[in-house]
């Protein structure tokens, strides 16, 4: 199929050459950071003469890198009606949603399968580190794969909770109306390893494919595979500036990110000299990590089992394991070696340190003979530079065994547990002399310091000599330190306190840790990294009516309509259709300054590449360049002033996305000078005055404030940051655009959740009336809002395009520039003051929030509206007075996000409650309690509160969460423990569903019955994860009386149903199910006469005898179910909310004080979602918003360089929670006996999709009281004393800096900026 493979072309077939069309293996991000792309390649292992199933990342495979091996992709494991087990269980439990990630976490997981049968738990949790879920919470995602393990998971004494104890549910029993089960475990299909396929004979039988010398060459890059060492060093003299590959996730990285072309790689895992290891711990440079890892394993065994003989020799290889198992996900570790590793030289190595510390040695190899170099600072001379010479290869490391007295431990810190490259490393070692209690000799080495791995000379040197057991080597060596592992204000990598921190937290850490190895006294807490639990959770919610027919769905947990298509990697996205004839794909000009006028352009050299078709500009736009949501403030093409960093300013055209995407990096830019400095921070912002006009501004005031607060007991007064967040969805933004007739139609198939706002725009910019544009959306790979204006940016110039070329195109960003473009939730800054009388009533609040907008206005006042209303719509305020600003940045415009506003208003307010509950001694709990709204009592903006389900859901979640109980453990615990600190915390949310105005309460469907009796449903929702198609199949199905199987809805389409409101604001289902209700019961009331003539005649038979009689069998159905009144647009005062969706949530957390890290403990919640439609998908969405929530208040955090420039682009920067992140117990309650106050409610349920995200403020809050209790402890030095000690700031996201630097204590680093310079990374909510 390939003659000439370019080492470029990535293992994905759908992208590569056309012969083959497999479109199961999803591109989310190209950097091998999701997980997405994964497949299995199979290899004979000739020494062990059995097949060897590897999990790796398609995105960083070269084409060249698996010739000799079998490659199976998800549609080699099964497809619809032949599900291969885990498919199957996936699709039942519930673990897709919105199906982008999935055959990559299936691939992981068959992998697994294929080498190891019967996984344990912990086996298969650490086979999906390198996978990464937006949608789900990952919840569903184990609990179905678990199902395969042996032993399973989960609590087993006492009663679940609801859970699925093996013996059933005390719950369960009949009549109790309570249901724990979302999927039938009893009928799954057994897994049955051998009828597996078998290993390709030919690749079996011969080992000419993967043991012979191969090259390819393409016209840029030559590829060799040497088979033998003299080879590759003869192929090295060759070419010397030829680069080695083994893994490729350097190598791949550079090509990807840096645009770095290497005319010749050497591909050395063929090399036997290379792929070696033995006993004596020396170790080939291409012996993969996953090689390594199960190497130490069994060197740490048992001696029979192949282990070493003296426990104190293993000492190395634990050490090794510990960072080996925090290394990547598996799909690197399986592919990528130790020798790139070292090669590398990076500074932020995890294994670098540890050879240091170690004292390993490296033998390098070259024609002219071998040579042995230490693996310190003498060989690492310089940040990603070795004093390796140009032809010369590293051979293997050796690496020496401890001896009694030598010990050693390495530990690193990053921004996520599992799989996220370190902030900072540390491998300590030291001998402690012939006494065992006098340093002898030591070796501290760290990453993540300086350019190059830090070796700490003078903290060893001063270190040795000094006794252990005072402590006085511990002493001298973090005396030492704080000059030396000292991090420079404004160095790059920026956090300068927080790692300089860390380098003296590490070194305390393992002084603990070798007291405890030498019988010593030690601090138990500060001994042990957090440790994780297996993760156990429950669901609870009510069943349906003992008497509701079987066949009607409504309110069973019915699998995902798409479950089976997502798990075969049958669903198609928009990425995935064939390639049209003539098509051309769009590679975008984008700006790489933020603030800028553009004086010229010159494509002549993207114009001279064979394959480009030509380029398209502001010139070329036919209707207007300037679109938009409120204003039409967007550009298509910037044609003088830039506004962001990522702006586009042309479009390149090619054949192949290949040619076109190096074209665009070949378009020279001329700057002209900018009129002014970027404006990036809020802080600039104020200080430049760059605001939206005042007319988009908030500003509510209800009470007299100031008397409240002059006469108040109790004021706290605080500030807050919360910062932004990346919407993450896994399908990048991407456009299909086919003109028609001469170019006087559009067909356009895009990723929107708001198909018609789409049209809208690219109406204006072709200048076509709307009648001639049609959008198209299948599905889409999540959404969470970025999806509702946004994507037009890249839709809009496709369009151009399409029209000037007269050709179909296509257009579709990769994860780096989607992530640089698309913009995300709004960054805040806050300044609150919050009073209460005696008791903790709520009787004063001033709130002034600064909102960073970015450049256009896009979606930010509505933003600010709905932020507004929350801040008032779960507690009681006597008075407030609430002012929210719209600052104006050189930033991606920022937009509409999941909860859309709500999240900050919620981080302030109960950041604000639990500040007030620290300063009058009272527990936020009975604050928070005290002062929840409850039924009869009307909101601030006046919204009548009809239900008392808020107080019901907080009563039920204390009661489930043991709050009280568990609250005082957590006291003992904190006051045992000085390093690790609990908090708990319990939040309420009160929701109101609605748009703010009543109009966009409004949608349309079209029900056809065709005559074989089938049913086609077309309505205005997007299909983006969220199960709308699904609960408004059983919808229909029920008013149909029909079973689901026989209605389909396949696609959302302008021309099906026009002028539809955005899949936005959770009300999806709420608007377009009465309207697909409204076309069925139209339909079922023409049938009706032919029922009632033939009552016992078949559906098809009444459908045929209405046709025949000349009825109609399509309708439209229409719904227009406003709330009463519109907010009003400055003050949002009004009753426009539908109706309430109420939560609580209880979470845990732990601390580790010397590090920031965190863990979830447990988290209890209750929704009130009415009577749920589908409590699977609700679950699911639930706990999807839940993590995304978590996300948002600790690890997701958006940085960029003080020019603009987003640092945290793509999974490598930007941290989304993973499988480790969730709880580990995790309890989920639908509120029993709720039904919505809404009477026109669908089945009296209630909207999902967003409320759940704030109530992971429970975490953050949790969070926040444990630093509190970590402060108290480490005698914070604060100017007013113990008050002092109370009053922090603590800034969303709590991130393991900032909760470190917030605790405190003497190990912290004070770092100043000194001369003004500008510091390395800025926040946008600074
Ligand atoms: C998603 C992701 C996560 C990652 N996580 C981590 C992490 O947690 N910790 C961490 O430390 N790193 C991490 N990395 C970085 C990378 O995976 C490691 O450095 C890895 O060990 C590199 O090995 P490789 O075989 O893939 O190198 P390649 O990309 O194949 O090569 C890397 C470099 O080493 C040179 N080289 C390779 N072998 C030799 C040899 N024998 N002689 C001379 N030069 C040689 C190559 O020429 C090249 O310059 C991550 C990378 C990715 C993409
Ligand atoms: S697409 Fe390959 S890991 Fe994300
Ligand atoms: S279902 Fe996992 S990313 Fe959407």
């Amino acid at each position: 199929l390939y003659t000439h493979p370019s080492p470029y072309t990535i293992s994905r077939p759908a992208h590569a050459s056309p012969p083959v069309h497999l479109t199961g293996t999803k591109l989310a991000c190209g950097e091998g950071g999701c997980g997405a792309c994964t497949v299995m390649i199979s290899r004979w292992d000739r020494r062990a003469d059995s097949p060897l199933h590897l999990a790796v990342n398609a995105c960083l495979a070269p084409l060249c890198s698996v010739h000799g091996t079998s490659v199976t992709t998800i549609e080699g494991i099964g497809r619809s009606g032949a599900l291969h087990a885990v498919q199957e269980r996936l699709a039942r439990a519930h673990g897709s949603q919105c199906g982008f990630c999935t055959p990559g976490v299936l691939m992981s997981a068959y992998s697994l399968l294929r080498e190891r049968p019967h996984p344990t738990d912990a086996e298969l949790t650490a086979s999906l580190q390198g996978n990464l879920c937006r949608c789900t919470g990952y919840r569903p995602i184990l609990d179905g794969l678990r199902s395969l393990c042996c032993g399973g998971g989960g609590d087993s004494s006492g009663c679940c909770g609801g859970g699925r104890g093996s013996s059933g549910c005390c719950m369960d029993a009949k009549g109790s109306g309570v249901a724990t089960e979302l999927f039938d475990t009893a009928d799954l299909l057994p897994y049955d390893p051998s009828q597996e396929p078998l290993f390709p004979s030919e690749l079996q039988l011969t080992d000419r494919y993967d043991a012979s010398e191969l090259r390819f060459t393409s016209d840029r890059v030559t590829w060799h595979r040497p088979v033998s060492l003299e080879r590759l060093l003869q192929l090295k003299s060759e070419h010397p500036e030829a680069k080695l590959v083994v893994g490729n996730s350097e190598i791949g990285i550079e090509a990807k990110q840096k645009g770095a072309i290497y005319p010749h790689l050497i591909c050395t895992s063929g090399v036997p000299e290379l792929t070696r290891h033995s006993l004596v711990f020396v170790i080939g440079a291409s012996v993969s990590l996953t090689r390594l890892a199960q190497l130490c394993r069994r060197l740490c065994s048992d001696a029979k089992a192949g282990g070493l003989s003296l426990e104190h020799q293993k000492r190395g290889c634990r050490a090794l394991l510990d960072m080996l198992d925090q290394f990547a996900g598996p799909q690197i570790r399986n592919v990528a070696a130790i020798g790139g590793n070292v090669m590398t030289a990076s500074p932020i190595s995890d294994l670098i340190p540890l050879l240091g510390a170690l004292g390993a040695t490296l033998t390098l190899a070259s024609l002219r003979g071998e040579r042995n170099v230490a693996a310190d600072q003498s060989f690492f001379v310089g940040y990603r530079r070795t004093a390796a010479r140009p032809d010369e290869v590293l051979r293997s490391v050796s690496i020496p065994f401890c001896s009694e007295r030598q010990h050693c431990y390495a530990v690193k810190q990053a921004r996520r547990k599992e799989d996220d490259i370190a902030i900072v490393n540390a491998a300590i070692w030291v001998d402690l002399g012939p006494g065992g209690d006098q340093v002898a000799a030591a070796r501290l080495c760290f990453g993540g310091l300086a350019p190059t791995v830090l070796s700490a000379g003078q903290a060893a040197a001063a270190m040795v000599g000094r006794r252990w057991e005072d402590g006085d080597a511990l002493e001298a060596g973090l005396r030492q330190l704080k000059t030396e592992a000292a991090v420079a204000w404004g160095a790059p990598g920026g956090q300068a306190a927080y790692r300089s921190t860390l380098a003296a937290s590490m070194l305390f850490r393992f002084y603990q840790r070798v007291c405890r190895d030498v019988g010593l006294p030690f601090d138990e807490s500060a001994v042990d990294e957090l440790d994780r639990r297996p993760l156990s959770a429950t669901q609870v919610f009510e069943s349906v009516p003992a008497d509701q027919p079987i066949e009607d769905l409504v309110g069973r947990p019915v699998s995902h309509a798409s479950a089976i298509a997502q798990v075969t990697g049958e669903a198609m996205y928009t990425d995935d259709a064939q390639a049209a004839a003539g098509e051309l794909f769009l590679a975008p000009v984008m700006s790489d300054r933020a603030r800028a006028t553009v004086v010229g352009i010159d494509f002549t050299d993207a114009l001279a590449m064979d394959g480009v078709a030509g380029f398209v500009d502001s010139r070329d736009v036919p209707g207007s360049n300037l679109y938009g949501y409120a204003f039409d403030d967007e550009p298509v093409f910037a044609s003088s002033d830039v506004m962001f960093t990522g702006q586009f300013l042309a479009g390149v055209l090619a054949a192949d996305r290949d040619t076109a995407r190096r074209a665009a990096r070949l378009v020279r830019v001329q700057y002209g000078p900018a009129a002014g400095s970027p404006v990036v921070t809020i802080s600039d912002a104020a200080a430049s005055d760059s605001f939206f006009p005042e007319e988009h501004w908030k500003q509510l005031t209800v009470g007299d404030v100031d008397e409240a607060f002059a006469t108040a007991e109790h004021c706290v007064e605080g500030e807050m940051n919360v910062g932004g967040q990346e919407h993450f969805y896994f399908e990048p933004f991407s456009v299909l655009v086919e003109p028609k007739d001469g170019g006087s139609e559009l067909l356009v198939y895009a990723t929107s959740q708001n198909p018609s706002g789409m049209q809208s725009d690219l109406s204006k910019v072709t200048g076509l009336a709307r009648n001639r544009i049609v959008v198209k959306v299948k599905r889409i790979g999540g959404g969470f809002g970025g999806k509702e204006t946004r994507p037009s940016q890249l839709a809009t110039p496709a369009a151009v395009a399409a029209l000037k070329f007269g050709r179909p195109v296509r257009a579709v960003l990769d994860r780096w520039d989607d992530m640089a473009v698309s913009g995300g939730r709004h960054p805040v800054k806050a300044r609150y003051k919050l009073a209460a009388d005696r008791d903790g009533r709520l009787i004063g609040l001033r709130l002034l929030i600064l909102l960073n907008a970015g450049c256009t206005l896009d979606m930010s006042e509505n933003v600010a509206g709905r932020m507004l209303r929350a801040c008032m719509e779960t507690y009681r305020l006597a008075s407030l007075s609430i002012e929210i600003r719209l600052c104006r940045t050189n930033l991606a415009s920022n937009t509409a996000f999941r909860a859309f506003g709500t999240p900050q208003a919620c981080a302030i307010m109960e950041t604000a409650v639990s500040h007030l509950a620290e300063s009058m001694g009272l527990s936020q709990c009975q604050i928070r309690e005290l002062n929840l709204f409850r039924s009869g009592e009307i909101t601030p903006n006046g919204a009548p509160v009809k239900s008392d389900n808020l107080w019901r859901c907080w009563q039920e979640c204390l009661a489930a969460s043991d709050y009280h109980g568990r609250l005082r453990e957590l006291e003992v615990f904190n006051r045992a423990s000085r390093h690790k600190k609990r908090g708990l915390s319990l939040c309420p949310i009160a929701y109101g569903i609605g748009m703010g105005k009543k109009f966009p309460l409004q949608s349309g469907a079209t029900v056809n019955i065709y005559l074989d009796g089938s049913v086609l449903i077309c309505h205005g929702g997007v299909e983006m994860g969220q199960g709308v198609h699904t609960k408004l199949l059983q919808v229909a199905a029920r008013a149909l009386q029909l079973p689901i199987g026989r209605l389909y809805i396949a696609e959302t389409s302008t021309d099906k149903v026009p002028n539809t409101t955005a899949s936005a604001a959770s009300i999806t289902t709420d608007i377009n199910a009465p309207a697909v209700l409204d076309a069925c019961l139209q339909l079922r009331r023409r049938l009706a006469p032919f029922v009632e003539a033939n009552p016992t005649a078949a559906w098809e038979d009444w459908v045929g005898a209405a046709y025949l009689a000349g009825v109609s069998l399509s309708a439209c159905g229409f719904c227009f179910n406003p709330p009463k009144e519109d907010a009003d647009r400055r003050s949002g005062r009004g009753d426009s909310a539908l109706y309430f969706t109420y939560g609580a949530a209880c979470s845990e957390v732990e601390i580790d004080a010397l590090t920031g890290d965190h863990v979830i403990r447990r988290c209890d919640i209750v929704m009130d979602l009415g009577a749920s439609l589908n409590p699977a998908v609700d679950i699911g969405q639930v706990e999807g918003a839940f993590t995304q929530g978590c996300g948002l208040y600790t690890i997701e955090d958006l940085r960029y360089s003080p020019d603009g420039r987003l640092l945290t682009r793509g999974p490598g920067a930007y941290k989304i929670p993973g499988f480790s992140d969730i709880p580990e117990k995790l309890n989920i309650r639908l509120l029993r006996g709720s039904r919505c106050e809404h009477p026109k409610a669908v089945h009296s349920s209630k909207a999902v999709g967003e409320p759940p995200l704030n109530l992971a403020a429970s975490v953050l809050t949790a969070i926040r009281q444990a630093v509190l209790a970590a402060r108290l402890d480490s005698q914070v030095e604060l100017p007013n004393g113990h008050q002092g000690q109370l009053s922090f700031q603590l800034d969303s996201p709590a991130t393991s800096e900032r909760i470190r630097l917030a605790c405190g204590g003497g190990l912290v680093a004070e770092v100043s900026n000194t001369d003004g310079s500008a510091p390395w990374e800025v926040r946008p909510s600074d």
